[in-house]
């Protein structure tokens, strides 16, 4: 139950609110899915072995998770004894929440903290290993997210076959800059309305897929 409740929900808010940036972001839609097409030239269609060189493509994820963490609070720690954190006495038996959203936001911490810039994670200094405190999508320590790989990897199989099989257009031909982005907060942080994009299909799936 924990797998199938940690995994589902998680990877399908990253990936919604992936289609979401990209198109409120058509350069960079437009670097990924030249990216993505250009890896996959003439192939069918996406595969696990075609994910290899997809770099950009890997930081924008990676942007995502920091904008938009699925788990903004991570899970509740319990503190196991007394102890004192920033000059905070916590006592044994504190319930704590760490806003890893806010912290991943934080100007102190971030250039453009607001903005979508995959870019930023390019030179690979910062990473959501659990090592780096600023940026803690899956959390830190012993309990952090065991299906970190799994849920990555089901990610960028699933976005690189929306990029690479489909356009992507607003309903009405609205403009990106129409898009609501408003979260709505929860054990999830979800759009507020659910996205609604239109797909052209630039290039058609296999007929026995
Ligand atoms: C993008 C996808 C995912 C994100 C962002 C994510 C995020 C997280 C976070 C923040 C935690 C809490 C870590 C902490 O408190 O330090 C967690 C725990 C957990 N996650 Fe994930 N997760 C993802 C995918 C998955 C998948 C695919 C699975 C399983 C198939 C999974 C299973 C779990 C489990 C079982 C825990 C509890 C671990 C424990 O308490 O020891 N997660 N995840």
């Amino acid at each position: 139950q924990d797998l199938f409740a940690g995994g589902s929900d998680t990877s399908a808010t990253t990936l919604e609110w992936t289609m979401a940036e990209l198109v409120k972001n058509p350069k960079v839609m437009g670097k990924a899915q030249d990216e993505v097409r250009r890896a996959l030239a003439g192939q069918p269609k996406v595969t696990e072995d075609s994910l290899g060189g997809l770099n950009y493509m890997r930081l924008v994820i990676k942007e995502v998770l920091r904008l938009h963490p699925p788990a903004p609070l991570l899970l509740p720690r319990e503190c196991m004894n007394d102890c004192r954190v920033l000059g905070f006495d916590v006592p044994k038996g504190t319930m704590v929440l760490v806003n890893a959203w806010a912290i991943s936001r934080d100007p102190a911490h971030w250039d453009a903290a607001e903005e979508f810039i995959p870019e930023r994670f390019e030179r690979g200094e910062v990473d959501f290993k659990g090592a780096d405190m600023e940026y803690t999508p899956f959390g830190a320590g012993r309990r952090m997210c065991p299906g970190m790989s799994f849920g990555l990897a089901n990610a960028e199989l699933a976005l690189a076959g929306l990029l690479y099989h489909f356009d992507w257009e607003l309903p009405g031909g609205a403009e990106a800059e129409e898009l609501d982005v408003t979260q709505k907060m929860g054990v999830t942080v979800r759009l507020r309305r659910d996205l609604l994009l239109v797909p052209v299909v630039r290039a058609p799936l296999p007929l026995d897929y």
